[in-house]
C-alpha cells in the first residue's frame, strides 16, 4: 500500500482512538489495522477493561521524540481529516471530559521543591546505596508479632509486601484495608483487583510486579497512617527499595507520594510527571481507591501509566 496512504490510515486510526479514550462512543476505530511499531517497543498494550479503549493502541513510532502529544493530524488540513470532529468541538460537547493538556516533555524534569532530606540514606547519595540482604531478612525482622507502633493493637497481622524480587516496576499504596488485613497480603480488595487491571492495561501482570505499602498493619477505619506510625515502618520498605532496585516505582495517592518524596505538595499536583527517588523515577498517581470513587480520574492514571510503560520499553 502506499506509503503515505498507510501513514495517514495510522493516523486516522489514532485520531479515532484518542476521541474514544476521551468518551466518545459514536465513533468507531474499524479501519485497517496498521501498527508503526517502535523497535523498543517490548511491553504490548493489550485489551483493557481499565481504560474504556477496547481496541489495540498503535505504538507511536518514537514516543519520546513526540513533542505535543496532540498529533499532527490534529493541524492538518487533508479534506478527508477535516470530517472529523476537532478537539476543541468535542471537548465543547455536554459531559465529555476537558481534553488532556498537551504535555511538551513526556518525562519532565523534577520540580525543584522536590528534594528528599530526611530518607534512610541521607540527603547527598543520588544512587541507591547497595543493599546487601534480602527481602526475607526484612520479613524476618519485622516478624509477625511486631509491636512497633499501636496500629498493632487492632489489626489481625502484618501485611508484608509481595512480588518479584527483580521487579524493574515497583507500586506503593498506603496501608492495608479489610481485605489485606484478613488475608495478609498487600492490594486484595476493590482497589487490588482494579490496580491489577491497571498492570495489566501495560501488559504487566501481578507477578511481574512488586507492591508494598508505606505501612503494614491496617489502621482503625482505614484512616492514613500517622506520622509516628510512618516512622517505624516506612524504613522497611526503603530498605525493600534498594533490595529490589526498581526501574520506576509508582506511588498510589497521597499517603505513599508524599511519604516517599518527603514532600507536602499534593498528588494532584505531582501525578503525571516523573519525580526522582535516588535515581529512580517515580511516577506519582491516583490512588486506585479513589478512582473506585471518581471513576472519570481513571484516564489521568492511564495517561500516567502510559508514560511508565514508554519509559520501561525505552529501557530494553
Ligand atoms: N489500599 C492500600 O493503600 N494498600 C492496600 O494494600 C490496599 C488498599
Ligand atoms: N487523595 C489521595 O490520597 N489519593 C488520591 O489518589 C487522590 C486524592
Amino acid at each position: 500500500m502506499n506509503e503515505d496512504l498507510s501513514i495517514l490510515i495510522s493516523e486516522l486510526r489514532e485520531q479515532v482512538l484518542y476521541l474514544q479514550e476521551l468518551g466518545v462512543t459514536s465513533l468507531n476505530a474499524d479501519l485497517p489495522e496498521i501498527k508503526v511499531q517502535s523497535p523498543k517497543s517490548k511491553i504490548q498494550n493489550p485489551k483493557s477493561e481499565f481504560v474504556v479503549p477496547d481496541i489495540p493502541i498503535i505504538q507511536k513510532t518514537e514516543p519520546q521524540k513526540v513533542e505535543n502529544p496532540q498529533s499532527s493530524i490534529r493541524n492538518s488540513n487533508s479534506p478527508l481529516l477535516s470530517r472529523l470532529p476537532k478537539l476543541s468541538e468535542v471537548s465543547a460537547q455536554k459531559d465529555f471530559p476537558t481534553p488532556i493538556q498537551p504535555r511538551v516533555e513526556v518525562m519532565p524534569k523534577k520540580p525543584v521543591e522536590i528534594s528528599p532530606t530526611e530518607t534512610l540514606f541521607g540527603d547527598i547519595s543520588q544512587t541507591l546505596p547497595e543493599s546487601n540482604e534480602t527481602l526475607a531478612d526484612i520479613k524476618a525482622e519485622i516478624g509477625p508479632d511486631c509491636t512497633r507502633c499501636t496500629l498493632c493493637e487492632k489489626r489481625t497481622q502484618v501485611v508484608n509486601s509481595v512480588g518479584k524480587p527483580t521487579a524493574k516496576l515497583m507500586f506503593i499504596g498506603e496501608a492495608p484495608g479489610a481485605d489485606e488485613d484478613a488475608k495478609g497480603e498487600p492490594f486484595v480488595g476493590r482497589a487490588g483487583q482494579l490496580l491489577n487491571k491497571i498492570i495489566e492495561a501495560i501488559g504487566m501482570k501481578r507477578e511481574d510486579v512488586f507492591i508494598g505499602n508505606v505501612n503494614r498493619c491496617r489502621p482503625p477505619q482505614n484512616r492514613q497512617p500517622l506520622p509516628d506510625e510512618v516512622v517505624h515502618c516506612k524504613p522497611f520498605l526503603l530498605r525493600e527499595i534498594a533490595i529490589v532496585r526498581p526501574k520506576v516505582i509508582v506511588v498510589l495517592g497521597n499517603t505513599a507520594c508524599q511519604n516517599l518524596l518527603d514532600t507536602k505538595v499534593g498528588i494532584t499536583k505531582l501525578r503525571g510527571n516523573f519525580q526522582d527517588y535516588f535515581g529512580v523515577k517515580v511516577m506519582p498517581t491516583f490512588h486506585p481507591a479513589y478512582l473506585l470513587r471518581d471513576p472519570s480520574k481513571k484516564r489521568e492514571t492511564w495517561e500516567d501509566m502510559k508514560n511508565v510503560r514508554d519509559y520501561l520499553n525505552s529501557l530494553e
